[in-house]
């Protein structure tokens, strides 16, 4: 077997205003998905899951039908299309056993989706001995997630699963890995989930009916890029100002939740300089800065439980 792992990714500033044009800053997370895959003589893909929703999943796949046991919730798709996207891009019949497992919250604003897609290209690459440029990943991963999330997908996520540290997303001219000072965060789950999909086309008709929550999205930009200068130098305090008018302006567009601002007057009371809800909002993931056990205390008795995390590394070879 030749297994693949890759982290989660959150986004220290500008989720859903990345969608429309503007910049994205996240950092990869301590949390990883694992892919595990070995080429096989069949007709069809053989995926087992575990550890990604609550019963895992075992499935055998081909052209786009999939013969399913137990719960797969969103995360099969991912590992189907990536499947079909590996063999599309290597103009390859074959067909693999894949077996994937992830510890980062499924669908709580933490990449978890891109996380898999990310490892299971990563491992499925290795298994048939083509070298693969990180960038190239990078982008197929991306458009794996586009097509799952029906076109609405920056490429935030994936980047930073496949290149690690802290990126700076710029649609349109480019992706960037940043050279930033050590950032720990912390980062509280409240235990639920928010469809992605819907949450992007949510504000994408808000922002098509109300001018005002397209200027909203701009000033997000302009945020993202005073966030930028402060994670080069390590200026948390002017993170933290930055991570916090970023949550107000989300709840401004629709996309805050009780329990994420809950969990984020929680983080803040116990000494967080910043807070803000990470990915596409609703449930899911708060993350603060700095990182310390009280905030991680707090914000757990208000949601599931609480992590640290700080950059982590990008996609690997286990
Ligand atoms: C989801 O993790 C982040 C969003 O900005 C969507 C995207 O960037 O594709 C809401």
């Amino acid at each position: 077997m030749h297994t693949s792992s890759a982290p989660g990714a959150a986004f220290l500033l500008g989720e859903h205003a990345v969608v429309y044009g503007e910049p994205a800053l996240l950092c990869a997370v301590e949390r990883r998905a694992t892919a595990s895959v070995e080429l096989i003589e069949r007709e069809r893909d053989l995926i087992k899951a575990e550890n990604l929703d609550l019963s895992g999943f075992t499935a055998s796949y081909s052209h786009g039908e999939t013969d399913l046991t137990g719960d797969a919730g969103e995360s099969l798709s991912y590992v189907t299309t990536a499947l079909d996207a590996a063999r599309n891009y290597l103009d390859s019949e074959q067909r693999f056993r894949v077996e994937v497992s992830s510890d980062i919250p499924i669908g709580g604003g933490l990449g978890s989706s891109a996380a898999v897609t990310v490892a299971t290209l990563h491992a499925v690459f290795n298994a048939v001995s083509y070298k693969i440029e990180r960038e190239e990943l990078a982008d197929l991963s991306n458009g794996v997630e586009v097509e799952v999330q029906g076109g609405n997908a920056s490429p935030s996520d994936t980047y930073t699963s496949t290149m690690g540290g802290v990126t700076y997303i710029e649609p349109g001219s480019g992706v960037n890995e940043i050279d930033a000072e050590e950032i720990e965060l912390s980062i509280g789950y409240d235990g639920g989930d928010a469809p992605t999909g819907e949450m992007v086309a949510m504000v994408d008709r808000r922002r098509k009916n109300v001018p005002e929550v397209q200027s909203t999205i701009e000033t997000i930009g302009d945020l993202v890029d005073r966030g930028l200068d402060a994670v080069r130098s390590g200026d948390i305090e002017e993170l933290g100002t930055a991570m916090n008018i970023n949550q107000g302006l989300l709840e401004a567009i629709g996309v805050g939740g009780g329990s994420l601002a809950r969990m984020t007057w929680a983080a803040r009371d116990a000494g967080a300089v910043g807070s803000k809800l990470t990915g596409a909002g609703g449930e899911g993931c708060v993350v603060a800065v700095p990182d310390s056990p009280e905030i991680r205390s707090c914000m757990s008795l208000e949601g599931e439980y609480a992590f640290s995390s700080c950059q982590a590394e990008g996609v690997r070879s286990e």
